[in-house]
């Protein structure tokens, strides 16, 4: 919640954002979630949901105050090898508008339009990045 306030969403926009930000028990044993921290602090975290192929990046937040510091690229990178490790060619990603030049700095490319659940009429960006081939690297 922290983290997408960081855009200056107004408390209406959050109050319609918050149930599409919970994540329960049930999701964390059934997909991969993974949180980078420095030696004292949780700075931020994601999940990727992987079938057959694709791997989809959810839930990449990272915290206001360590934003701008290389995390999201240090977790980016991360989710990108797990991605390959797992078996994916693809990451997709359906992207806060704020978001999509950090997506395009890491490489990934938009491919369209998707309407938001949280807020319906509302258009967010989603981008692909290619995983690499493990056994061509
Ligand atoms: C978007 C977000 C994940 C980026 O994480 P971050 O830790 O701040 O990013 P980094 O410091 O690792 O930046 C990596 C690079 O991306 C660039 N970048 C980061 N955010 C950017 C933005 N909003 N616009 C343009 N470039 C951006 C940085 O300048 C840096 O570029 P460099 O290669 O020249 O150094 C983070 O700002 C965030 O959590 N925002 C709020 C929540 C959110 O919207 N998450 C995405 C949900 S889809």
């Amino acid at each position: 919640m922290r983290a997408k306030a960081s855009w200056g969403y107004d408390k209406e926009d959050m109050a319609a954002f918050a149930p599409s930000l919970l994540v329960n028990g049930e999701y964390v044993a059934a997909n991969e979630v993974w949180v980078g921290h420095d030696s004292t602090e949780r700075q931020g975290w994601y999940a990727i949901e992987v079938t057959d192929d694709r791997a989809e990046l959810e839930y990449f937040w990272v915290a206001p105050e360590a934003q701008g510091k290389g995390v999201g690229r240090a977790l980016w990178r991360h989710a990108m090898a797990r991605a390959q490790a797992l078996g994916a060619r693809v990451m997709g990603v359906q992207a806060d508008p704020f978001a999509q030049p950090f997506y395009e700095r890491m490489g990934a490319t938009f491919q369209r339009d998707t309407e938001s659940d949280a807020l319906p009429g509302r258009k967010l960006p989603y981008l692909e990045a290619a995983v690499p081939d493990p056994d061509q690297e």
